[in-house]
Protein backbone atom coordinates (compact mmCIF):
# COMPACT_ATOMS: atom_id res chain seq x y z
CA UNK A 1 0.00 0.00 0.00
CA UNK A 2 1.62 3.47 -0.95
CA UNK A 3 -0.37 5.26 2.02
CA UNK A 4 1.97 2.86 4.13
CA UNK A 5 5.11 4.44 2.73
CA UNK A 6 6.30 7.12 5.47
CA UNK A 7 9.37 7.76 3.64
CA UNK A 8 11.42 8.18 0.23
CA UNK A 9 13.29 5.45 1.55
CA UNK A 10 9.93 3.17 1.73
CA UNK A 11 9.49 3.80 -2.06
CA UNK A 12 13.04 3.06 -2.81
CA UNK A 13 12.23 -0.31 -1.15
CA UNK A 14 8.82 -0.80 -3.17
CA UNK A 15 10.62 0.34 -6.36
CA UNK A 16 13.11 -2.44 -5.99
CA UNK A 17 10.58 -4.95 -5.35
CA UNK A 18 8.37 -3.68 -8.88
CA UNK A 19 11.45 -3.08 -11.74
CA UNK A 20 13.27 -5.14 -13.26
CA UNK A 21 17.21 -4.87 -11.89
CA UNK A 22 18.80 -3.05 -14.86
CA UNK A 23 16.33 -0.07 -14.87
CA UNK A 24 16.02 0.05 -10.69
CA UNK A 25 19.96 0.06 -10.64
CA UNK A 26 20.61 2.61 -13.97
CA UNK A 27 18.71 5.09 -11.13
CA UNK A 28 20.40 4.31 -7.77
CA UNK A 29 23.68 4.50 -9.32
CA UNK A 30 26.78 6.60 -9.07
CA UNK A 31 30.45 6.42 -10.98
CA UNK A 32 32.98 4.27 -10.15
CA UNK A 33 33.22 4.04 -6.38
CA UNK A 34 29.73 5.98 -5.71
CA UNK A 35 31.70 7.97 -3.22
CA UNK A 36 30.23 11.29 -4.85
CA UNK A 37 26.72 9.77 -4.90
CA UNK A 38 26.47 8.87 -1.29
CA UNK A 39 28.10 12.05 -0.41
CA UNK A 40 25.25 14.05 -1.96
CA UNK A 41 23.02 12.57 0.87
CA UNK A 42 25.55 11.91 3.34
CA UNK A 43 26.76 15.60 3.33
CA UNK A 44 23.09 16.73 4.64
CA UNK A 45 22.64 14.90 7.77
CA UNK A 46 26.49 17.08 8.85
CA UNK A 47 24.43 19.87 8.62
CA UNK A 48 22.36 20.83 11.98
CA UNK A 49 19.28 22.48 12.78
CA UNK A 50 18.45 24.74 15.21
CA UNK A 51 15.10 24.12 17.36
CA UNK A 52 13.40 27.52 18.48
CA UNK A 53 10.20 26.98 20.82
CA UNK A 54 7.08 29.31 21.85
CA UNK A 55 6.91 31.06 17.98
CA UNK A 56 3.78 31.08 16.57
CA UNK A 57 3.70 28.41 14.44
CA UNK A 58 0.32 28.81 12.38
CA UNK A 59 -0.29 29.92 8.59
CA UNK A 60 2.56 28.26 7.30
CA UNK A 61 3.68 28.54 3.48
CA UNK A 62 5.39 26.66 1.35
CA UNK A 63 4.57 28.35 -1.57
CA UNK A 64 8.00 30.07 -3.63
CA UNK A 65 9.10 30.80 -7.33
CA UNK A 66 11.50 29.50 -9.05
CA UNK A 67 12.46 31.76 -12.49
CA UNK A 68 9.46 33.39 -11.60
CA UNK A 69 7.33 30.66 -12.18
CA UNK A 70 4.95 29.58 -8.63
CA UNK A 71 5.57 26.70 -7.29
CA UNK A 72 3.50 25.39 -4.22
CA UNK A 73 6.70 24.32 -2.91
CA UNK A 74 10.48 25.06 -3.74
CA UNK A 75 10.92 21.31 -5.31
CA UNK A 76 11.01 20.87 -9.45
CA UNK A 77 11.37 17.08 -10.89
CA UNK A 78 14.46 16.56 -12.32
CA UNK A 79 15.13 15.32 -15.85
CA UNK A 80 16.54 11.76 -15.90
CA UNK A 81 16.98 9.46 -18.70
CA UNK A 82 14.91 6.00 -19.71
CA UNK A 83 11.85 7.13 -17.22
CA UNK A 84 9.36 5.44 -19.16
CA UNK A 85 11.49 2.09 -18.26
CA UNK A 86 10.93 2.67 -14.76
CA UNK A 87 7.18 2.72 -15.34
CA UNK A 88 5.27 2.17 -18.48
CA UNK A 89 4.39 5.73 -19.68
CA UNK A 90 6.39 7.05 -16.70
CA UNK A 91 7.13 10.79 -17.67
CA UNK A 92 3.85 11.42 -18.98
CA UNK A 93 3.09 10.09 -15.41
CA UNK A 94 5.31 12.18 -13.67
CA UNK A 95 4.30 14.80 -15.50
CA UNK A 96 1.07 14.74 -14.55
CA UNK A 97 1.55 14.33 -11.03
CA UNK A 98 3.67 17.49 -10.84
CA UNK A 99 1.01 19.40 -13.13
CA UNK A 100 -1.20 18.55 -9.83
CA UNK A 101 0.97 19.03 -7.43
CA UNK A 102 1.76 22.44 -8.64
CA UNK A 103 5.66 21.69 -9.15
CA UNK A 104 7.64 21.88 -12.43
CA UNK A 105 8.41 18.73 -14.20
CA UNK A 106 11.77 18.74 -16.38
CA UNK A 107 11.57 16.22 -19.47
CA UNK A 108 14.80 15.01 -20.29
CA UNK A 109 16.13 14.79 -23.68
CA UNK A 110 17.28 11.29 -23.13
CA UNK A 111 13.14 10.07 -21.92
CA UNK A 112 11.19 7.40 -23.56
CA UNK A 113 8.29 9.36 -24.04
CA UNK A 114 8.73 12.09 -26.37
CA UNK A 115 8.37 16.51 -25.93
CA UNK A 116 4.81 16.26 -27.55
CA UNK A 117 3.61 13.23 -25.94
CA UNK A 118 4.14 15.75 -22.83
CA UNK A 119 2.51 18.38 -24.09
CA UNK A 120 -0.67 16.34 -25.59
CA UNK A 121 -0.77 14.85 -21.64
CA UNK A 122 -0.85 17.79 -19.77
CA UNK A 123 -2.20 21.33 -19.82
CA UNK A 124 0.58 23.40 -18.08
CA UNK A 125 4.09 24.28 -19.60
CA UNK A 126 6.89 21.97 -18.11
CA UNK A 127 10.84 22.37 -18.68
CA UNK A 128 12.78 20.69 -21.03
CA UNK A 129 16.36 19.56 -20.49
CA UNK A 130 18.45 19.48 -23.50
CA UNK A 131 21.89 17.62 -24.26
CA UNK A 132 24.01 19.40 -26.93
CA UNK A 133 24.75 16.97 -29.98
CA UNK A 134 27.13 17.10 -32.16
CA UNK A 135 23.75 16.89 -34.99
CA UNK A 136 23.62 20.71 -34.31
CA UNK A 137 20.45 20.56 -37.38
CA UNK A 138 18.91 18.11 -34.59
CA UNK A 139 19.42 20.28 -31.51
CA UNK A 140 17.87 22.90 -33.33
CA UNK A 141 14.67 20.79 -34.14
CA UNK A 142 14.84 20.15 -30.37
CA UNK A 143 15.08 23.49 -29.47
CA UNK A 144 12.22 24.10 -31.95
CA UNK A 145 9.86 21.18 -30.81
CA UNK A 146 10.43 22.49 -27.05
CA UNK A 147 8.99 25.82 -28.37
CA UNK A 148 6.34 24.56 -30.23
CA UNK A 149 5.47 22.48 -27.15
CA UNK A 150 5.22 25.54 -24.99
CA UNK A 151 7.87 24.77 -22.83
CA UNK A 152 8.53 27.70 -20.33
CA UNK A 153 12.69 27.20 -19.64
CA UNK A 154 15.39 25.12 -21.23
CA UNK A 155 17.34 23.08 -18.63
CA UNK A 156 21.29 23.21 -20.93
CA UNK A 157 22.99 20.23 -19.00
CA UNK A 158 26.54 21.21 -18.86
CA UNK A 159 28.36 18.37 -17.46
CA UNK A 160 27.58 15.24 -19.64
CA UNK A 161 29.42 15.27 -23.01
CA UNK A 162 31.41 12.31 -22.36
CA UNK A 163 29.31 9.77 -19.56
CA UNK A 164 30.83 8.76 -16.72
CA UNK A 165 30.91 5.31 -16.15
CA UNK A 166 28.45 3.31 -14.15
CA UNK A 167 29.71 -0.48 -13.10
CA UNK A 168 25.90 -1.33 -12.59
CA UNK A 169 25.07 -0.42 -15.91
CA UNK A 170 27.73 -2.48 -17.79
CA UNK A 171 27.55 -5.45 -15.76
CA UNK A 172 23.80 -5.16 -16.52
CA UNK A 173 23.67 -4.79 -20.22
CA UNK A 174 21.67 -1.71 -19.68
CA UNK A 175 19.53 -1.21 -23.15
CA UNK A 176 15.98 0.57 -23.86
CA UNK A 177 14.19 -1.78 -25.32
CA UNK A 178 15.78 -4.03 -23.21
CA UNK A 179 17.55 -6.96 -24.70
CA UNK A 180 15.94 -10.76 -24.68
CA UNK A 181 18.97 -12.73 -23.14
CA UNK A 182 17.67 -14.96 -20.69
CA UNK A 183 19.38 -12.84 -17.75
CA UNK A 184 17.05 -9.59 -18.83
CA UNK A 185 13.99 -11.98 -19.82
CA UNK A 186 13.91 -13.61 -16.18
CA UNK A 187 14.63 -9.80 -14.69
CA UNK A 188 11.50 -8.88 -16.15
CA UNK A 189 9.76 -12.20 -15.50
CA UNK A 190 10.14 -11.20 -11.59
CA UNK A 191 8.18 -8.26 -12.21
CA UNK A 192 4.85 -9.04 -13.84
CA UNK A 193 3.03 -5.54 -12.88
CA UNK A 194 5.97 -4.06 -14.54
CA UNK A 195 5.53 -6.47 -17.79
CA UNK A 196 1.70 -5.75 -18.02
CA UNK A 197 1.59 -1.91 -17.97
CA UNK A 198 4.88 -1.71 -20.32
CA UNK A 199 2.77 -4.50 -22.89
CA UNK A 200 0.10 -1.69 -23.15
CA UNK A 201 2.37 1.16 -24.18
CA UNK A 202 3.85 1.60 -27.45
CA UNK A 203 6.58 4.00 -25.68
CA UNK A 204 9.74 1.93 -25.24
CA UNK A 205 12.29 3.56 -26.87
CA UNK A 206 13.88 6.97 -27.02
CA UNK A 207 10.71 9.10 -27.79
CA UNK A 208 12.43 12.41 -28.90
CA UNK A 209 15.31 10.94 -30.83
CA UNK A 210 13.89 8.07 -32.84
CA UNK A 211 12.29 9.09 -35.84
CA UNK A 212 13.64 12.65 -35.67
CA UNK A 213 17.37 12.21 -35.32
CA UNK A 214 18.85 11.33 -39.02
CA UNK A 215 21.90 8.75 -38.47
CA UNK A 216 21.35 7.40 -35.62
CA UNK A 217 23.69 4.55 -34.46
CA UNK A 218 22.52 1.74 -31.86
CA UNK A 219 20.48 4.28 -29.55
CA UNK A 220 19.62 1.46 -27.21
CA UNK A 221 23.01 1.83 -25.59
CA UNK A 222 23.07 4.65 -23.76
CA UNK A 223 26.99 5.06 -23.31
CA UNK A 224 27.83 4.08 -27.23
CA UNK A 225 25.39 6.23 -28.22
CA UNK A 226 26.04 9.64 -25.91
CA UNK A 227 30.30 8.67 -27.24
CA UNK A 228 29.06 8.16 -30.80
CA UNK A 229 26.71 11.47 -30.96
CA UNK A 230 27.19 13.96 -28.11
CA UNK A 231 29.69 16.99 -28.85
CA UNK A 232 32.33 16.87 -26.12
CA UNK A 233 33.66 20.80 -27.80
CA UNK A 234 30.63 21.94 -25.81
CA UNK A 235 32.01 25.61 -24.32
CA UNK A 236 30.87 28.95 -23.55
CA UNK A 237 29.74 30.21 -27.07
CA UNK A 238 27.52 27.16 -27.55
CA UNK A 239 25.66 28.49 -24.31
CA UNK A 240 25.25 31.74 -25.94
CA UNK A 241 24.48 30.07 -29.58
CA UNK A 242 21.34 28.27 -27.43
CA UNK A 243 20.24 30.96 -25.39
CA UNK A 244 20.04 33.44 -28.35
CA UNK A 245 18.14 30.15 -30.33
CA UNK A 246 15.97 29.34 -27.59
CA UNK A 247 15.36 32.76 -26.50
CA UNK A 248 13.38 31.97 -23.48
CA UNK A 249 13.87 31.61 -19.96
CA UNK A 250 17.63 29.23 -19.72
CA UNK A 251 18.78 27.47 -16.65
CA UNK A 252 22.20 25.60 -16.58
CA UNK A 253 22.36 22.53 -14.70
CA UNK A 254 25.94 21.32 -13.91
CA UNK A 255 27.76 23.92 -12.00
CA UNK A 256 30.17 22.75 -9.37
CA UNK A 257 32.71 25.30 -9.18
CA UNK A 258 32.93 28.51 -7.87
CA UNK A 259 35.05 29.69 -11.18
CA UNK A 260 32.44 28.36 -13.44
CA UNK A 261 29.21 29.97 -11.31
CA UNK A 262 30.76 33.41 -12.04
CA UNK A 263 31.00 32.42 -15.87
CA UNK A 264 27.67 31.53 -15.71
CA UNK A 265 26.49 34.95 -14.87
CA UNK A 266 28.13 36.76 -17.85
CA UNK A 267 26.15 34.10 -19.48
CA UNK A 268 22.62 35.79 -19.28
CA UNK A 269 21.28 32.49 -18.07
CA UNK A 270 18.45 32.98 -16.23
CA UNK A 271 19.42 30.48 -13.39
CA UNK A 272 22.37 27.95 -12.43
CA UNK A 273 22.16 24.67 -10.78
CA UNK A 274 24.68 23.84 -8.09
CA UNK A 275 24.84 19.86 -9.44
CA UNK A 276 27.14 16.82 -9.78
CA UNK A 277 24.66 15.06 -12.11
CA UNK A 278 23.86 12.67 -8.58
CA UNK A 279 27.18 11.56 -8.57
CA UNK A 280 26.59 10.01 -11.83
CA UNK A 281 29.53 11.86 -13.49
CA UNK A 282 32.96 12.84 -11.80
CA UNK A 283 33.60 10.70 -9.04
CA UNK A 284 35.49 12.57 -6.12
CA UNK A 285 33.83 15.59 -6.95
CA UNK A 286 32.71 17.61 -3.76
CA UNK A 287 29.03 16.63 -2.61
CA UNK A 288 26.35 19.70 -4.20
CA UNK A 289 25.46 20.58 -0.73
CA UNK A 290 28.94 21.26 -0.16
CA UNK A 291 29.29 22.77 -3.14
CA UNK A 292 26.17 24.82 -2.77
CA UNK A 293 27.36 27.32 0.26
CA UNK A 294 30.42 28.39 -1.71
CA UNK A 295 28.91 28.56 -5.18
CA UNK A 296 26.11 31.38 -3.76
CA UNK A 297 29.18 33.21 -2.32
CA UNK A 298 30.86 33.42 -5.63
CA UNK A 299 27.70 34.80 -7.46
CA UNK A 300 25.33 36.65 -4.33
CA UNK A 301 22.22 37.75 -5.91
CA UNK A 302 23.82 38.29 -9.35
CA UNK A 303 22.02 35.41 -10.61
CA UNK A 304 19.18 32.57 -9.27
CA UNK A 305 20.78 29.59 -7.65
CA UNK A 306 19.05 25.94 -7.35
CA UNK A 307 20.59 22.90 -6.56
CA UNK A 308 20.30 18.83 -6.77
CA UNK A 309 21.84 15.99 -5.55
CA UNK A 310 21.29 14.03 -2.20
CA UNK A 311 17.62 15.28 -1.29
CA UNK A 312 16.10 12.44 0.34
CA UNK A 313 13.80 14.89 2.63
CA UNK A 314 12.00 17.25 3.83
CA UNK A 315 14.55 18.64 5.57
CA UNK A 316 17.31 17.94 2.94
CA UNK A 317 14.90 20.81 1.20
CA UNK A 318 15.06 23.37 4.39
CA UNK A 319 18.97 22.91 4.24
CA UNK A 320 19.00 23.79 0.82
CA UNK A 321 17.14 26.69 1.00
CA UNK A 322 18.78 27.99 3.92
CA UNK A 323 21.83 27.41 1.87
CA UNK A 324 21.26 29.80 -0.82
CA UNK A 325 19.32 27.75 -3.09
CA UNK A 326 15.81 29.06 -4.07
CA UNK A 327 14.90 25.49 -5.03
CA UNK A 328 15.84 22.08 -5.55
CA UNK A 329 15.29 18.93 -7.77
CA UNK A 330 14.73 15.71 -7.29
CA UNK A 331 15.23 12.55 -9.78
CA UNK A 332 15.68 9.75 -7.89
CA UNK A 333 12.92 10.28 -4.90
CA UNK A 334 10.83 11.04 -8.07
CA UNK A 335 12.11 7.82 -9.97
CA UNK A 336 11.70 5.88 -6.60
CA UNK A 337 8.07 7.14 -6.13
CA UNK A 338 6.94 6.31 -10.12
CA UNK A 339 8.63 2.93 -9.44
CA UNK A 340 6.32 2.20 -6.56
CA UNK A 341 3.10 3.13 -7.77
CA UNK A 342 3.52 5.20 -11.31
CA UNK A 343 1.50 8.48 -11.12
CA UNK A 344 0.24 7.47 -7.02
CA UNK A 345 3.51 6.88 -6.20
CA UNK A 346 5.52 9.92 -7.39
CA UNK A 347 2.63 12.31 -5.79
CA UNK A 348 3.22 10.18 -2.65
CA UNK A 349 6.55 11.03 -3.02
CA UNK A 350 6.02 14.72 -3.28
CA UNK A 351 3.68 14.31 -0.67
CA UNK A 352 6.13 13.00 1.94
CA UNK A 353 8.78 15.61 1.01
CA UNK A 354 5.93 18.22 1.67
CA UNK A 355 5.16 17.34 4.83
CA UNK A 356 8.36 16.78 6.14
CA UNK A 357 9.26 20.10 4.78
CA UNK A 358 6.25 21.81 6.21
CA UNK A 359 7.13 20.25 9.94
CA UNK A 360 10.79 20.84 9.87
CA UNK A 361 10.29 24.56 9.10
CA UNK A 362 7.39 24.99 11.79
CA UNK A 363 10.15 23.13 14.49
CA UNK A 364 12.59 25.36 13.48
CA UNK A 365 10.04 28.55 14.10
CA UNK A 366 9.46 29.73 10.64
CA UNK A 367 6.23 29.92 8.97
CA UNK A 368 7.22 31.24 4.98
CA UNK A 369 9.16 29.42 3.38
CA UNK A 370 10.42 32.52 1.07
CA UNK A 371 12.12 34.35 4.46
CA UNK A 372 14.47 30.95 5.29
CA UNK A 373 18.11 32.07 5.55
CA UNK A 374 20.99 30.03 7.27
CA UNK A 375 19.73 31.73 10.37
CA UNK A 376 17.45 28.81 10.97
CA UNK A 377 20.87 26.17 10.85
CA UNK A 378 22.75 25.22 14.27
CA UNK A 379 25.91 26.97 12.80
CA UNK A 380 26.72 26.88 9.09
CA UNK A 381 28.07 23.93 7.94
CA UNK A 382 32.15 24.05 7.51
CA UNK A 383 33.82 22.72 4.49
CA UNK A 384 35.99 20.58 6.62
CA UNK A 385 32.95 18.61 8.19
CA UNK A 386 31.51 17.67 4.58
CA UNK A 387 33.11 15.65 2.17
CA UNK A 388 35.64 17.81 0.13
C1 LIG B 1 21.78 10.62 -17.95
O1 LIG B 1 21.46 11.74 -17.76
C2 LIG B 1 22.35 9.80 -16.91
O2 LIG B 1 22.85 10.34 -15.92
O3 LIG B 1 22.30 8.58 -17.07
Amino acid sequence: MLQNALTIADLKARARRRVPKMFFDYADSGAWTEGTYRANEEDFAKILLRQRVLVDMTDRTLASEMIGEPVSMPVAIAPTGLTGMQHADGEILGAQAAEAFGIPFTLSTMSICSIEDIAANTTKPFWFQLYVMRDRAFIESLIGRARAAGCSALVLTLDLQILGQRHKDLRNGLSAPPKFTPKHVWQMATRPFWCLDMARTKRRTFGNIVGHAQNVGDLSSLSSWTAEQFDPRLSWEDVKWIRELWGGKLILKGILDPEDAKMAVGSGADAIIVSNHGGRQLDGARSSIAALPLVKQAVGDEIEVHMDGGIRSGQDVLKAIALGAKGVYIGRPFLYGLGAGGRDGVTRALEILKRELDITMALCGRRDIRTIGPEILDREPRLEDLRV
